[in-house]
Parts: C-alpha cells; sequence; structure tokens
C-alpha cells in the first residue's frame, strides 16, 4: 500500500509521515517545495496546488492522498479534484467548518463516480466525536438534538492551525453554521454554561465552527447539530496573530508538551422522546492522535472498507470498532445514559 502526503513539509505532516512508517506503509512526501521535501526522509514529488496535472502525476500509483496542507479553505478543493482525479482515496486534516462544508457540496457525484472514497476531517476532534453521534443515537433513536463541546488544557497550537484560525476568523467570530431544520445556516455568536467532565465549576462555552456539525447529520437521525468550545479559547482566538508573528513561532509543540495536553470532547444528545444521554471523548495528544486517526482512515479507505463519494466518519469508519482501536493510543470513550444536560442554558 503506498499513501501520499501533500502538505509533507509540515508540522502535521511530519507526524503523519512518522506514522506510516511505524505501521510500514510506504509513503510519498508531496508539496509545493522542493527544498523543504527533501529534508521529509521518504521518497517526494514536488506540486503546487495550483497545478491540477502536476498533483495528478505527484498522486498517480498511490492507494490515498493524506491532506496536511492547511489552510484547507484556500486550497483543500484542489487537492480533493486531484486526488479524485488520479483515482486515489483522499482524506485530510482539516478543523475548517467550512472547507468540509465545500467538500461535500462540490464533490459527492465526482468521487461516487470515480469509485473514490473522500473523507475529510479526519482528526482528533471531528472522527470521535462524529463516531460516538452515531452511538448516542443506536441508543436514544432520533435525536431532536446534539450539541458537542471541545476543551483542550494545555499543549499550544502549531503554525499552521495558527494560519487556519487567521484564514477562517470571520466564521470563528461569527459562530460558525449550524444544522436546523434539514439544512446548514448561521447559528449566531451563542453562548452558555456547561458542567465538563472532572470539573467543579461550570465552564462558561461559546459557538464555534467544529466540523463535525456538518458531518453528523449526514448519517444521525437529528433536527439540530451545534458546535461549542470554551469560551476563553473562542477569546483568544479572536484577536488572530500577523502572518509575521506566526512565522516567527516554532513549527508546533515538542513532545513533551503534547503528552502532557489533554482534550476532552463532549456531546449532550436529546432523542425525540426527551431522553438524554452524554457522550465524552477523553485523550491526550491532538496532533498525534491526528496522525494516527489519519494514517488508519487512509488505510481503511485503501483497503475498500469503505463506499465511494464524499463521506462521514461515521459512514467511512465502524463507530465502535473505529473507538475501540483508538484506545490504544490513550483515547477513551463513554456514555452515560442519564445525564441531565447543562445545555438547555444556552441562549
Ligand atoms: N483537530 C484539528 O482540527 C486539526 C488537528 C491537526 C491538524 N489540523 C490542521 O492541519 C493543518 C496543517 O497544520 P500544520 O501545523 O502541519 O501546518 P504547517 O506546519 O504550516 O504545514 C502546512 C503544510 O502545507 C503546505 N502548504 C501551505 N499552504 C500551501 C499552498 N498554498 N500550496 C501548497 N502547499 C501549501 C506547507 O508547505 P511549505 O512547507 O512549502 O510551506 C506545509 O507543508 C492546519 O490547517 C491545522 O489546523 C487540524
Amino acid at each position: 500500500m503506498k499513501i501520499a502526503v501533500y502538505g509533507a513539509s509540515g508540522y502535521q505532516g511530519g507526524l503523519v509521515l512518522a506514522e506510516l512508517a511505524r505501521r510500514g506503509v510506504e509513503p510519498v512526501a508531496a508539496g509545493r517545495d522542493a527544498a523543504r521535501l527533501e529534508k521529509a526522509g521518504a521518497p517526494w514529488r514536488v506540486a503546487a496546488a495550483g497545478d491540477h496535472e502536476g498533483l495528478v502525476s505527484a498522486f498517480a500509483g498511490c492507494d490515498a492522498v493524506v491532506n496536511c496542507a492547511g489552510p484547507f479553505t484556500v486550497t483543500g478543493a484542489a487537492v480533493v479534484r486531484a486526488a479524485i482525479a488520479a483515482g486515489c482515496h483522499y482524506v485530510d486534516t482539516s478543523g475548517e467548518q467550512l472547507h468540509v462544508k465545500q467538500v461535500f457540496d462540490t464533490f459527492a457525484t465526482q468521487a461516487r463516480e470515480a469509485g473514490v472514497s473522500v473523507l475529510p476531517a479526519a482528526t482528533d476532534g471531528c472522527v470521535p466525536v462524529d463516531l460516538l453521534a452515531r452511538l448516542l443515537a443506536d441508543r436514544l433513536g432520533p435525536l431532536a438534538g446534539i450539541v458537542t463541546v471541545h476543551a483542550v488544557t494545555g499543549g499550544g497550537m502549531s503554525r499552521g492551525s495558527l494560519r487556519s484560525v487567521a484564514e477562517t476568523i470571520d466564521a470563528i467570530r461569527a459562530g460558525g453554521l449550524i444544522y436546523s431544520g434539514g439544512d446548514w445556516r448561521p447559528g449566531g455568536a451563542a453562548r452558555g454554561e456547561v458542567r465538563l467532565p472532572g470539573r467543579a465549576e461550570t465552564t462558561a462555552v461559546a459557538a464555534f465552527p467544529v466540523p463535525e456539525v456538518v458531518t453528523i447529520p449526514r448519517h444521525v437521525p437529528v433536527r439540530y447539530v451545534a458546535g461549542m468550545t470554551e469560551a476563553a479559547l473562542g477569546e483568544r482566538l479572536n484577536s488572530p496573530l500577523t502572518p509575521e508573528m506566526i512565522d516567527s513561532l516554532p513549527d508546533g509543540p515538542g513532545a513533551a508538551i503534547r503528552r502532557a495536553q489533554r482534550f476532552t470532547y463532549v456531546l449532550d444528545a436529546t432523542g425525540a422522546d426527551g431522553r438524554r444521554a452524554r457522550g465524552v471523548v477523553r485523550g491526550s495528544d491532538t496532533y498525534g492522535t491526528t496522525a494516527v486517526i489519519a494514517v488508519e482512515s487512509a488505510r481503511r479507505l485503501a483497503a475498500g472498507d469503505a463506499g465511494a463519494g464524499v463521506l462521514a466518519p461515521g459512514q467511512a469508519l465502524p463507530p465502535e470498532g473505529f473507538l475501540d482501536f483508538l484506545g490504544a493510543y490513550g483515547v477513551r470513550w463513554s456514555i452515560e445514559p442519564s445525564h441531565i444536560s447543562d445545555l438547555s442554558d444556552i441562549s
């Protein structure tokens, strides 16, 4: 099996290459800059994101592409188009909600007709949360609503993540999309208080453009989906750094900082019959976990385990099986059947 990594010269791209090596998968390091790719430690091919034929040649003969070249809102669609043209299955490490929506809106037919599986947002945040939404619906039946909350302590952000924030700052300030009444629309900058697991006090949360708002309704019977993050994070991101300031930072958190980082993703679900349940995913090292998720997803797509088309995690991967696979990497998940949600306070 041969898997290309586009954006292989970047921080996340390097972690994905290391994970491919660990799993014994033959890599191709692809990107726009030969001098930087040469240092990636893998056979490399050069193609700029604007060069369709070049991208198709770079991906030729590969079973799948893992795209790590953010900001994805700028170049992601070109890489998806080229992967489909090359007959390669595709995953990316995007956390950008509008990119994920654009991939579903633009490439569903092309991917299906080409027999290619396309899985945007193969990340620590989107995949476990989307899969857990499926399991909540299996237990509660059709859902009236799901509200997800992301909380991350420690770790810091990579330069690439900061560039993605700067590129999508308008969507972040506006709170992103919600899913309601069968379609997606701007949700407004909702705020609220929620009791997060392991914390004595409630935590202030604010609407945030997370990708699972786009993916969950593709396979879960649900009337309403919204995504939130800790309000303190939203406030920090509200004044993005300038490109010069970002360029002067290290490429991303080092191994010790990554190990000390903790993430908690909470899903509060309400069934159509009023029953409630809470799903929780916890782990450490968002970037390392994303490398594991992106590589394992690409491997499974390349093995022909998913259907053709643009797919949500819950359409491409077995929910319980994949979450349990992540257990070996320190990701823990649970469903509490009778949790009374605090999120009714959100306005
Ligand atoms: N949970 C999540 O949401 C999550 C988790 C992990 C990662 N991510 C996302 O993954 C992305 C990558 O992060 P990172 O830290 O690896 O960034 P990075 O270190 O800046 O690397 C970005 C890579 O993309 C390439 N690239 C950037 N713009 C390009 C363009 N216009 N054309 C071609 N190639 C281009 C860069 O090439 P050069 O080396 O030539 O500059 C580099 O290889 C970010 O968007 C980040 O938010 C999201």
